[in-house]
């Protein structure tokens, strides 16, 4: 069972749960915000197990600074969690090259120096683990979400590779993907400055300009829950590589597989065309 805890985006949703109840049960945090201010009330009544330290992810010289200090200060951490990010709706058209850019270094470039940073640490203390939030949106799109869903592919394709290089030092990944829940996500997201009129009428243009997104009490996610099953999942012996969250996690992410497999099949002649003459293919 961890329990010593790095976190990012420790101020609200999953990391600021997660936080509160790995506290409560007398497990050690190394929280990181922007805002250490904002977990005051918790260093007050947790004292020393709470370790907090400023960090915007995108300041990856910050970054491998704050995971330095955070290893010498437990001497251990059994797991971390790469939590913090945030989401851009807009058409790939209408947005800024700045919220592009932004996107990117928050919910990819981040991700991946944080696991550069801790994975000597994790290597010389002969492992631990990694948690990685992704998103359903790492399998599956919304109109209007192109650049999130950009970020949480690019997650699941680079966490997947860590995870084959690092396993053999006890460095066991899991790439968490929750469906929909009511935290500050939805009113903390970056939206297209412009709205394109080629577009107007559009799903794509209607979910950009808050026409028909669903409302938070619709949503079927409770951010605590999450929290609790990401703290289950950190304790895991033999923790999943991927873990679903959410009854529409399941079903989106299910059918787009199950149509994706069929699709593929579909393709099997075609694809041994391009077999050079005399090529025996593995049987599957
Ligand atoms: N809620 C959902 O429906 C849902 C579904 C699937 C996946 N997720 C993923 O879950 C993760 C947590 O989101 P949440 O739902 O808990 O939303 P949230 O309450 O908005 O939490 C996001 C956290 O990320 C932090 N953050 C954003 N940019 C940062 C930066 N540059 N440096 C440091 N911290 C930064 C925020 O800090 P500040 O307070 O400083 O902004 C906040 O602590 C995200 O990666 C999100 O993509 C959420």
């Amino acid at each position: 069972m961890a329990s010593t805890w790095f976190i990012t985006g420790t101020s609200s949703g999953f990391g600021r749960h997660m936080t509160e109840l790995l506290l409560d049960r007398g497990d050690r945090v190394a929280a990181t915000l922007r805002n250490p201010s904002r977990l005051d009330d918790l260093a007050a009544k947790h004292g020393d197990r709470l370790w907090r330290a400023q960090l915007d992810v995108t300041d990856t010289a910050r970054m491998r600074e704050v995971v330095d200090a955070a290893f010498a200060e437990f001497g251990r951490i059994d797991a971390v969690v790469s939590n913090a990010g945030y989401g851009l709706i807009g058409l790939a058209e209408e947005l800024s090259d700045e919220q592009i850019e932004r996107q990117i270094d928050t919910n990819v470039t981040a991700p991946i120096q944080l696991a550069r940073a801790v994975t000597p640490h994790l290597r010389a203390q002969g492992g631990g683990r990694f948690l990685q939030t992704s998103s359903m949106g790492g399998h599956i799109v919304f109109p209007a979400m192109s650049l999130y869903h950009t970020s949480k592919w690019a997650l699941e394709g680079f966490f997947e590779t860590y995870a084959l290089e690092t396993e053999r030092f006890g460095i066991r990944t899991t790439l968490i993907e929750p469906g929909m829940v009511a935290t500050d996500f939805y009113s903390s997201a970056d939206v297209a400055p412009s709205q394109l009129p080629a577009y107007a009428g559009t799903q794509a243009a209607d979910l950009t300009h808050g026409k028909s997104s669903v409302a938070l009490e619709d949503m079927p996610g409770d951010p605590r829950k999450v929290a609790e099953a990401m703290i289950r999942i950190g304790d895991l012996a033999d923790p999943p590589r991927r873990q679903l969250l959410g009854s529409d996690a399941y079903r989106l992410v299910h059918d787009a597989l199950k149509a994706r497999l069929e699709s593929a099949e579909a393709q099997y002649e075609f694809a041994l065309t391009t077999d050079r003459d005399g090529f025996v293919p593995p049987q599957a």
